[in-house]
C-alpha cells in the first residue's frame, strides 16, 4: 500500500512512543517532530515534561498541556526524539531545515539516546544533497560565506532569523564524504555558531518509516 509522506511521518512518530518511559523528554523541531508531540500528548501522564529544541516546539508542547523545562535545569535526558533532513546508515545526520539546529544540538548533547524519526525519503548514501544549514552571527555573515566557498560550497542566505537572533547560510553543492571532519572544520570558522551536521554525536536509534512499515536501526 502506498502511503503519503505525511502518513509515514505519523507512523514513525507513533513508533517513537515506545522510547518514552518517564521523566523529561527531549523534543525536536519540524513536521515529523510535530506528529511526535501529538503522540506524546496522549501519554503525557507518564512524563514530568519536556525540553524543547525551539520556541515553536515549546509553544506546541505547552498547547498540549506538557510542561516545558529550561535546558539549564537539566543535567541529562534519557531520550531525545527528533527528525532529520538526511541520515546515513552510519547514523550521521544533516539537520536544520527548520532552522533550529543549534538548540537541537544542545539538547542532543545531553541526551543518552537520540531517536531519529524519518520517512524513507531522508535515508541517503551520502549527506549533502539537502543544503547544509550553518547558523552564523549576523556580523560574520559575509566572512563566513567566503570561507564556505573556499570549502567548495555555495552558501545562500536564508530569509530567516533563528531563535538565537542569528542568520542561516544554506550551503549548496557539498558532497559530504567525511561528515565528522566537515562538521569540525565548519565549526572552526570564526562567527559560526554551529552547523547542521550531527556526526560527532550521531543518532543512536533510527526509526525509518517505509512502505513496508517502520524499520528500526541501531
Ligand atoms: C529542524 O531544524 C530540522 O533539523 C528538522 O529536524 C528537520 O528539518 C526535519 O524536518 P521535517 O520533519 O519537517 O522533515
Amino acid at each position: 500500500m502506498a502511503y503519503t509522506q505525511d502518513e509515514l511521518k505519523q507512523q514513525v512518530a507513533k513508533a517513537a512512543i515506545e522510547y518514552v518511559k518517564e521523566g523529561i523528554i527531549g523534543v525536536g523541531t519540524g513536521s515529523t517532530a510535530n506528529y511526535f508531540i501529538e503522540e506524546l500528548a496522549k501519554v503525557k501522564h507518564k512524563i514530568d515534561g519536556a525540553v524543547a529544541s525551539s520556541e515553536a516546539t515549546a509553544e506546541r508542547l505547552r498547547g498540549h498541556g506538557i510542561q516545558v523545562f529550561d535546558m539549564n535545569e537539566i543535567d541529562t535526558l534519557d531520550v531525545y526524539v527528533d527528525g532529520a533532513d538526511e541520515i546515513t546508515e552510519h547514523m550521521h545526520m544533516l539537520k536544520g531545515g527548520g532552522g533550529a539546529l543549534t538548540r537541537e544540538k544542545i539538547v542532543a548533547a545531553v541526551a543518552k539516546t537520540f531517536v531519529c524519526i524519518c520517512d524513507e525519503t531522508k535515508y541517503v548514501p551520502v549527506l549533502g544533497k539537502f543544503p547544509l544549514p550553518v547558523e552564523v552571527l549576523p556580523m560574520a555573515r559575509s566572512q563566513v560565506a567566503r570561507a564556505l566557498v573556499k570549502l567548495g560550497g555555495q552558501p545562500k542566505l536564508r530569509d530567516f532569523t533563528t531563535d538565537n537572533g542569528n542568520v542561516i547560510l544554506d550551503v549548496h553543492n557539498l558532497t559530504i564524504e567525511d561528515p565528522i571532519a566537515v562538521e569540525a572544520e565548519i565549526n572552526q570558522i570564526v562567527g559560526v555558531v554551529t552547523n547542521g551536521l550531527f556526526a560527532a554525536r550521531p543518532a543512536n536509534v533510527l526509526l525509518l518509516a517505509t512502505a513496508e512499515g517502520v524499520k528500526t536501526y541501531k
